[in-house]
């Protein structure tokens, strides 16, 4: 990201870079980490998260007004920042019929013809433009970052490709450096067939077993603590190297432990109250989200085992059609609960969310439910 960033500061062009794993791998942490080091590069950037019910126009205006107004503040690029916060008055206004969610400060007057169609793909590449233009003239990039970009609807991730395109082929500073879920990567392709020329998708997984010992041992380390290797196999066990559960047993097991060094049964008693926590916040928050067929669809999927599993499979295992299991299917994805791989098969985007499933839906006949 250093690199593309690098790249685009000296009028060069570098792809647009969108993290993808499951929850809990660490890419909001990343993102944010990217952004402190573009901001003590002395590049501008802007922060989104993209919430499951709010349009990109609504997202997108606030920060571009704050980005515009501390632009303006730059000698050379004032007169470009205005341009700029005039087309964004147009855009906000244009746009209201349709996203009513649009709440925006406008601080001067719409400049005729400029981002003011209310046609978001046309506008959105019009307000880049400007945007991009007063960037260059201020020798700075934007870097926009948005995390969970996969809730933004597709013919709105259209547009924002759209005018990320124009403004990489007009050599103009804005760079994208979004988060989500794996699914993310398939709504770009759908939304635009290019995407993948403009876009790279590095996948964040879980930690290798020798990264994870390192995230457990070294913090205890540097307080005089060490761990018995038979502890930290343990961890790594249970973890899966996941970066968010290492975290809950590291602190358990600092919990749990009299004395050094940590020990497996210290683990043991650890693995107990993590998991608990677990269960009571990471976990529950999603499971309360969802509607009694749609924990039917994903208990079925934690009787298969971890996944990804085959439409059929899971057809079967509630001895319902694929077709008729569709909507719940839709539904999963669209919350951001299940993915789907490959064609026909589906995954949970939470990691051991089987395990839980079956802790929290113990009873033998479940599908009587
Ligand atoms: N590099 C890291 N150093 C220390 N802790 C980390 C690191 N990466 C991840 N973590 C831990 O994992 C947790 C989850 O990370 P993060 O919130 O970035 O995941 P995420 O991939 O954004 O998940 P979600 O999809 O649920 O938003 C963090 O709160 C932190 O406890
Ligand atoms: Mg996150």
């Amino acid at each position: 990201m250093q690199v593309a960033l690098a790249r685009i500061a000296h009028g060069r062009s570098s792809k647009s870079v969108l993290m993808v794993g499951l929850r809990g791998v660490g890419k909001t942490v990343l993102l944010d980490r990217m952004r402190e080091d573009a901001e003590a590069a002395g590049y501008r950037t802007m922060r989104i998260e993209a919430p499951e019910s709010r349009s990109l126009p609504a997202m997108l205006a606030p920060q571009l007004r704050l980005t515009l107004l501390n632009l303006s503040r730059v000698e050379k690029a004032k007169d470009l920042a205005v341009k700029a916060l005039r087309g964004l008055a147009g855009f906000a206004t244009a746009l209201k019929m349709k996203y009513e969610d649009i709440e925006v400060g406008l601080d001067f007057e719409p400049e005729k013809g400029l981002a003011d169609n209310g046609d978001l793909e046309h506008d959105l590449q019009a307000l880049f433009e400007t945007v991009g233009a007063a960037a260059q003239i201020a020798e700075t990039i934007l870097a926009i970052f948005v995390d969970e970009l996969q809730y933004v609807a597709e013919d709105e991730l259209a547009s924002l490709i759209t005018a990320l395109h124009r403004t990489s082929q007009r050599g103009l500073p804005v760079v994208l450096v979004g988060a989500g879920l794996p699914q993310l990567a398939g709504r770009m392709g759908r939304a635009k067939s290019y995407a993948e020329r403009l876009f790279d998708f590095p996948s964040i997984g879980p930690l290798s077993p020798e990264a994870a010992r390192i995230a457990v041992e070294k913090p205890a380390n540097d307080e005089g603590v060490s761990f018995e290797q038979a502890a930290l196999d343990k961890i790594i066990q249970k973890t899966q190297g996941y970066p968010y559960f290492l975290q809950e047993w590291g602190k358990h097991v600092w919990n749990a432990a009299a004395k050094s060094p940590i020990t497996a049964s210290d683990v043991d008693a650890a693995s107990q109250s993590a998991i608990a926590a677990l269960d009571e916040s990471f976990f529950r928050v999603r499971f309360d989200r969802l509607t009694p067929s749609e924990k039917k669809y994903l208990r079925a999927m934690a009787e298969l085992g971890p996944g990804p599993h085959r439409s059929g499979d899971i057809a079967d295992a509630l001895e319902r059609t694929v077709t008729s299991l569709g909507p719940t299917r839709s539904s999963l994805i669209t919350k951001g609960m299940v993915w789907s791989p490959n064609h026909g098969d589906t995954a949970f985007t939470v990691p051991l969310f089987d395990e839980f499933m079956h802790r929290i839906m113990p009873d033998a006949d479940w599908r009587r439910l």
